[in-house]
């Protein structure tokens, strides 16, 4: 029963519903049982339709605090630190988690590649997780081209302990979740301008249109991924990436990928 929620969610992404999969504000900050599932991962998707003009994100900063006079906007610390000598001039890659490198659910199957226990409310509950095929070549060539960071807006008491599992050579340099997504329109955005790294020099490989919606321009799209086995889109990705790894400059080298 529990795990139909995430399923529901999923298949109306899968069948590219009109619907919005907007979830507003009060819901979100007082989940009743039956959303807390649904809560763990990031299953709000935007669907396709009239997009809102977007905010300029730099010049909305999430909080400002004060400190001995001096004004700290939240907007200007980076989410990562500093680039390690051997990422050094290496394009940064944001890499999603869920229906991107792996599919999770509720609904107990025999061919989990992981099976991870998470505590919601006192209950601990078996998450089932899947992964994409390919995953483990895409995962160790993109550690050897880029310094890749997860980023997701699921929660860490999940994704953390999945991305343990999954990251078998250690690639990813950093892990961003939920907490550091910008909640805007009912949909966690990444904020690729908060990474602290030159944008010129940024890629977001994700699912969901929605969590680039403030940097389209530097993003990587991917079909959803939930159990097709014969899926091979990681695999036609690494060439495109490799492509990626020599550019100076992404929008360009993107625009030409695109063929404009
Ligand atoms: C990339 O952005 C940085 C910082 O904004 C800038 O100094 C640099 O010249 C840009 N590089 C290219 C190739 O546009």
């Amino acid at each position: 029963m529990e795990s139909s929620v995430i399923t529901q969610v999923q298949k109306e992404d899968v069948q590219v519903s009109p619907k919005t999969g907007q979830v507003s504000r009060s819901a979100l900050k007082q989940p009743r049982s039956c959303n807390i599932f649904k809560a763990l991962f990031c299953c709000l998707q935007v669907q396709d339709g009239p997009k809102p003009p977007l905010p300029p994100p730099s010049q909305q900063p999430l909080l400002e605090s004060q400190d001995n006079g001096m004004v700290v906007k939240q907007s200007e610390i980076s989410l990562l630190p500093e680039v390690k000598s051997h990422d050094e001039g290496k394009i940064c890659v944001v890499i999603d988690l869920d229906e991107t490198l792996v599919h999770s659910s509720f609904k107990p199957i025999n061919n989990a590649d992981f099976i991870v226990p998470v505590e919601i409310e006192g209950t601990t509950h078996q998450v089932y997780v899947l992964k994409r095929p390919y995953v483990d070549e895409f995962l160790q060539r993109m550690g050897e081209m880029f310094e890749c960071v997860l980023f997701t807006a699921s929660l860490a008491k999940y994704a953390d302990p999945v991305t343990d599992l999954l990251d078998q050579f250690g690639v990813f340099r950093a892990r961003l979740f939920r907490e550091s997504c910008v909640f805007h329109q009912g949909c966690y955005v990444k904020d690729l301008s908060r990474l602290g790294r030159d944008l010129n020099k940024t890629l977001i490989l994700d699912n969901s249109p929605a969590s680039y919606i403030f940097h389209p321009n530097n993003a990587v799209p991917v079909v959803s991924w939930f159990d097709d086995v014969d899926d091979a889109e990681l695999l036609h990705l690494l060439p495109v990436f490799e492509e990626l790894s020599k550019a100076e400059d992404v929008y360009a080298r993107l625009d030409e990928l695109r063929g404009h």
